[in-house]
């Protein structure tokens, strides 16, 4: 079965076209991170306009680079949610009709099932066997989210945990923004943090001692800008900064991991979205008792390969949908059914 695959739930056009015998066939995206640059975060309107313009080239693209016409494919999976619903209109909108012109099936995605399934491409891609058995707890952790979820089946989804104020990656996006970093923050100072002295500043590792499963970010943030104002504010105390924070929401994710791990006596931990290609998260989440996996860093941040990798799966499963155009921008991971 080959399957379609777009995203466009945020600032990323992804197109992929995933075959269920084969692996990944075509993979293409196009980021609009230059388009948003000098606002220092994403505009919505200007992303929707942005995916309108990007999204019918890459399907052609994408058909080009797998070698395939549109009446050759099988399936279309499309992001519905959660996300930006102009950008969400944009993809259910082009995916839902398409599938109705080609009188093929179409289903919509929920765009954290595909991060949450990304570390299974690596294999998939590739058109070997999935490795990953289930049950195992995720490590959800994007621009918008912040989550540990009990993964005990594809579809069958328990969120242990989630943050109560910013998601991991806004935090990081914010801290940089307040340091006077380039956007998009995260991996600009988690760069910066390599430059950073360990021990010169000791950051709180916050809703750790009160048990639990939650996380809170948004103090984090506060006590960058605050500890930033007191400094000497030279270059060598900006990495410092960058180095605790990033030390302090590494430490924070991984005392967390490891409790979920022990709450539900599980032993393996996948680690997904965009925050996941963080290179200090990865060391220090390796340390764990635990078989750990991450998505290659290419499925990390937004892209169409997952979408359409999750779309497959359910779309093999028979699940489909009624050719109505709904996108759904909050969507919990709870409300999806088990394949
Ligand atoms: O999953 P994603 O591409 O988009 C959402 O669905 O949100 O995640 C993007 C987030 C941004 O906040 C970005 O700053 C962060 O992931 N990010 C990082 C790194 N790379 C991306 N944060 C810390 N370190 C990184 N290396
Ligand atoms: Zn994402």
């Amino acid at each position: 079965m080959k399957v379609l695959g777009i995203e466009s739930s945020c600032d990323e056009t992804g197109v992929a076209i995933y075959d269920t015998e084969k692996g990944l066939l075509a993979d293409q995206l196009y980021s609009q991170i230059a388009l948003h640059a000098e606002y220092g975060g994403v505009v919505p309107e200007l992303a929707s306009r942005d995916h309108i313009r990007k999204t019918t080239p890459l399907i052609k693209e994408a058909l080009a680079e797998a070698e395939l016409s549109l009446s050759e494919l099988d399936g279309i999976a499309y992001t519905r949610g959660p996300g930006l619903i102009g950008a969400l209109m944009v993809g259910a909108s082009i995916g839902r009709s398409l599938a109705w012109g080609l009188g093929i099936p179409a289903v919509g995605v929920h765009h954290m099932e595909g991060h949450l399934l990304a570390p299974m491409l690596e294999d998939v891609a590739n058109g070997k066997e999935q490795s990953i058995a289930f049950p195992f707890v995720a490590l959800l952790v994007s621009g918008g989210h912040t989550m540990l979820v009990h993964v005990k089946a594809i579809g069958d989804y328990t969120i242990m945990g989630e943050s109560l104020d910013d998601a991991v990656g806004e935090a990081f996006d914010k801290t940089a923004k307040m340091l006077g970093l380039a956007y998009p923050g995260g991996p600009i100072l988690a760069a910066l943090a390599k430059q950073g002295k360990a021990g010169v500043y000791e950051f709180p590792r916050p809703m750790i001692r009160q048990g639990g499963l939650d996380f809170s970010f948004s103090g984090l943030k506060t006590h960058s800008l605050t500890t930033w104002q007191k400094s000497d504010q030279t270059e060598q105390d900006k990495a410092n900064i960058a180095y605790a924070f990033q030390e302090a929401v590494v430490d924070t994710l991984f005392i967390k991991c490891k409790r979920a791990l022990q709450s539900v006596e599980a032993e393996r931990l996948i680690i997904a979205g965009g925050v996941g290609a963080n290179i200090r998260l990865r060391e220090k989440l390796n340390e764990l008792k635990a078989e750990v996996f991450f998505p290659p860093m290419k499925y990390c941040t937004d892209n169409g390969a997952m979408i359409a990798y999750a779309g497959a799966l359910r779309l093999q499963a028979g699940q489909t949908e009624e050719p109505v155009i709904l996108p759904k921008p909050r969507w919990s991971l709870e409300e999806l059914s088990a394949i």
